[in-house]
């Protein structure tokens, strides 16, 4: 059983990483966790594609594509994402919340959420506070839901064997408890959180994914160390907009204590690391080790070292299949 997970502030790359392990790995079942503020971006065959609901594994069509009892969907956006991605095997957990447009509009009226803390506005945290008030509408009350719902807890425990892939969101400092409150999300973004949204016990847990970019961006407010000012960002080629909202993402460069204190709050055993490419440009595409160039291979020894985890996956380009995968040559598989 596979957890992955974001090591900064989102958009690392889980939803990349998580297609890829999909492809290589063939799992029986995907959970996805969060809530549609989160948009995982996946590049197969030249298509990009943006999830919001579903787990990016849908690329093999055979893995069975639940979605977490501890997360939320939006009607309108499930419905869309099944059809296109999901058709036949889509699971909901009878318990998912459901946002619903009264919540949209409360958090968009919201000045402490839209102003200060830059909320993507996609409801959830208005949801999330029915949910503890529990007076939020489950999956389970709604008609049009019935053909999808399934006890997601007892279908991993079910597939276990046959490999399940649980698919975090958003990132580790966006953690309502671990980040940078109040510019954090609604969730606990950690491994263990993510664990406990799917329902899964922290020893049934074999892998955990920890994903960090080989840069650091940030959508919203809250600080960001080492931001460097949108020109220079812009000259490196490092600038990336949300995936939901559109907005130009802040940027700063790889930071090792943030990524130290992920490694302590999430417990890896695999550190995969994404766009090696927008530092070492002959990185681009390369599938190989050995042909990656050599200052690229120095700097991911360096990271592997100083954070004591085994880096396992690395990403050399947009598509799902521009990975490096050592997880063999590591003896982690
Ligand atoms: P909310 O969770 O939509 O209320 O947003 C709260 C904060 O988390 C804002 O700074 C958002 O930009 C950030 N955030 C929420 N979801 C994502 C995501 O998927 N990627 C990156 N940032 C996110
Ligand atoms: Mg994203």
């Amino acid at each position: 059983m596979y957890v992955v997970v974001d090591g900064f502030f989102g958009d690392t790359g889980k939803g990349k990483i998580t297609a890829y392990l999909a492809l290589r790995d063939s799992p029986k079942l995907c959970v996805r966790t969060g809530a549609p503020n989160a948009g995982h971006t996946v590049v197969h065959n030249g298509v990009q594609h943006v999830l919001r609901s579903l787990p990016s594994c849908f690329v093999d069509p055979s893995a069975v594509l639940a979605v977490a009892p501890g997360a939320l969907i939006r009607l309108d956006v499930f419905a869309a994402e099944a059809e296109r991605y999901g058709r036949g095997r889509t699971k909901v957990d009878y318990n998912t919340g459901v946002i619903e447009d009264r919540h949209v509009e409360a958090e968009r009226r919201d000045e402490h959420l839209m102003k200060t803390v830059g909320s993507t506005g996609q409801g959830v945290g208005a949801a999330m506070v029915d949910r503890v008030l529990r007076r939020l509408r489950l999956a389970r009350d709604f008609e049009e839901l019935k053909p999808y719902l399934a006890d997601v807890p007892a279908m991993i425990r079910g597939l276990a064997d046959g490999g399940v892939i649980v698919e975090g969101t958003q990132g580790t400092f966006l953690s309502l408890y671990h980040g940078t409150y109040p510019y954090v999300t609604s969730r606990d973004t950690t491994a263990s959180g993510v664990a406990s949204e799917a329902g899964i016990g922290p020893k049934d847990v074999d892998e955990v994914v920890l994903v960090f970019k080989s840069f650091v961006t940030r959508v919203g407010n809250g600080p960001l160390p080492g931001e460097l000012p949108p020109e220079e960002a812009e000259r490196r080629g490092w600038v990336e907009r949300g995936a939901v909202t559109g907005r130009p993402r802040r940027a700063a460069p790889f930071n090792l204590e943030l990524a130290r204190r992920a490694v302590a709050l999430n417990s890896p055993t695999q550190i995969a690391i994404t766009k090696l490419d927008a530092l070492f440009g002959d990185a681009a595409g390369k599938t190989r080790w050995e042909d990656l160039p050599a200052d690229a291979r120095r700097w991911v020894d360096q990271i592997e070292a100083e954070l004591g985890r085994p880096v396992t996956l690395l990403g050399t380009g947009p598509e799902v299949g521009h990975v490096v995968d050592l997880r063999r040559a590591k003896g982690v598989i």
